[in-house]
């Protein structure tokens, strides 16, 4: 027999159950945006960003979908007596509120930048030991994303540190992502959702480079290029979807490091991912092929895909890679990668794509921005030196 007790013992775990804070709706799909860090790392300013919040505007990002303006390490420099969190009063003149009004004066939305641990990674104050009290300041500023660093947190546990930010910030009552920037060491994706997180650095920072892996100057590991980060995204997939995503890092698209044509693999690859796509580069001067990257329609709604579904490595022969999404009306993105150094065919089965080989399904290119016709069991196509050809399949 049930009791009246028994009932009311598990009441509170049913109401518990209830996701009522103000993060809970986050992020559904990758967050788009961009980010200070990349092209300018601590010359940040009010001016700056100011006009880089214009050129989203102007140059059509923000209709593409960017919408977060963040700034990164460096806007901080010290505590007042009371411990409150001051911004650089010679760079941001007015205050960070008042780069948050203007921000939001233009639909766009303001990310702001803080560590786990006592100093930031540029050796600016960290949140440590300040959690509640940051969060009540950033949400007076109107901040609607924090990055969260990983640096000089010494013994913290990640998990725990993690958590208690996202508590802090939830307490502030206002709605505010999550970035969890911690490289990847205390994998995040096993626990990144559980702590609220709605992105989490899979990896070490990226460098503007296809192929590369260069120490830190303390000696630990490492920074990047975007196959090194790419291929650090194998089995990861199963832990991303709406509100919760693998991050393998900020785009670099346009700063000057790689071709357009790797740029464009960079770009097509993230959006396989399901990576939240945060330009990196000065948007008041892109040269129009860089624009064409980073404003690629199609490109972007395989990114913004409803399913939430990260792709994956279906086919590897050497330096020929076939990449897969499942999108939500059960049609497949395609990525074919060449990474090696000259020209080759790459195919992508349908079992790859995880259909069977009888189907005839209808091919659109998205870089060409054309439909291709229907094809039977495989789709071939020839991909340049360090390229990608980018396509749908629809059956
Ligand atoms: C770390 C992060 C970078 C950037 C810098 C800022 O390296 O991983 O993305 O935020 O710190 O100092």
């Amino acid at each position: 027999m049930v009791t009246i007790a028994g009932v009311l013992l598990w009441f509170p775990a049913l109401v518990a159950q209830e996701d009522n804070s103000p993060s809970r709706n986050l992020a559904l799909t990758p967050p788009m945006g961009w980010n200070s860090w990349n092209k300018f790392a601590c010359n940040v300013s009010e001016d700056m960003i100011k006009s880089m919040a214009d050129a989203i505007v102007k140059s059509g990002m923000k209709d593409a979908g960017y919408e977060y303006v963040n700034i990164d390490d460096c806007w901080q420099v010290s505590r007042d007596a009371s411990g409150n969190i001051i911004g650089d009063p010679r760079n941001f003149p007015h205050g960070m509120k008042a780069v948050g009004d203007y921000i939001h004066s233009l639909g766009l939305k303001f990310g702001l930048y803080s560590d786990a641990g006592s100093k930031t990674c540029a050796g600016r104050p960290g949140g440590l030991g300040h959690e509640y009290q940051d969060a009540i300041r950033y949400a007076a500023w109107g901040v609607d994303y924090l990055k969260y660093d990983w640096c000089n947190t010494t013994t913290q546990d990640a998990k725990a540190s993690y958590a208690n930010i996202r508590a802090a910030l939830d307490g502030s009552g206002r709605a505010i992502v999550l970035s969890i920037c911690e490289w990847g060491t205390a994998k995040p994706w096993l626990w990144g959702k559980e702590v609220g997180g709605n992105l989490w650095r899979t990896t070490g920072d990226i460098s503007d480079k296809w192929e590369a892996k260069t120490k830190w100057p303390d000696g630990s590991c490492c920074a990047y290029g975007v196959l090194g980060i790419l291929d650090q995204q194998v089995g990861l997939a199963s832990y991303a979807g709406p509100g919760h995503w693998n991050d393998p890092d900020m785009l670099e698209v346009g700063n000057g490091g790689m071709t357009d044509i790797e740029y464009r693999s960079h770009f097509s690859l993230w959006a396989i991912l399901a990576a939240p796509l945060i330009a990196g580069n000065d948007l008041r001067d892109m040269r129009p092929e860089i624009h064409d990257i980073l404003t690629n329609k199609e490109v972007i709604a395989v990114d913004q895909d409803a399913l939430g579904r990260e792709g994956e490595r279906v086919g590897k022969n050497g330096d020929l890679e076939v990449w897969a999404k499942q999108l939500k009306d059960g049609s497949r993105a395609v990525v074919l990668l060449n990474r090696g150094s000259a020209e080759q065919e790459i195919t992508a089965n349908w079992e790859e794509l995880g259909y069977p080989s009888h189907l005839s399904a209808a091919v659109r290119d998205l870089w060409q921005h054309k439909d291709l016709g229907k094809f039977t069991g495989k789709f071939s196509a020839p991909v340049a030196s360090h390229g990608i050809v980018m396509v749908i399949v629809k059956p």
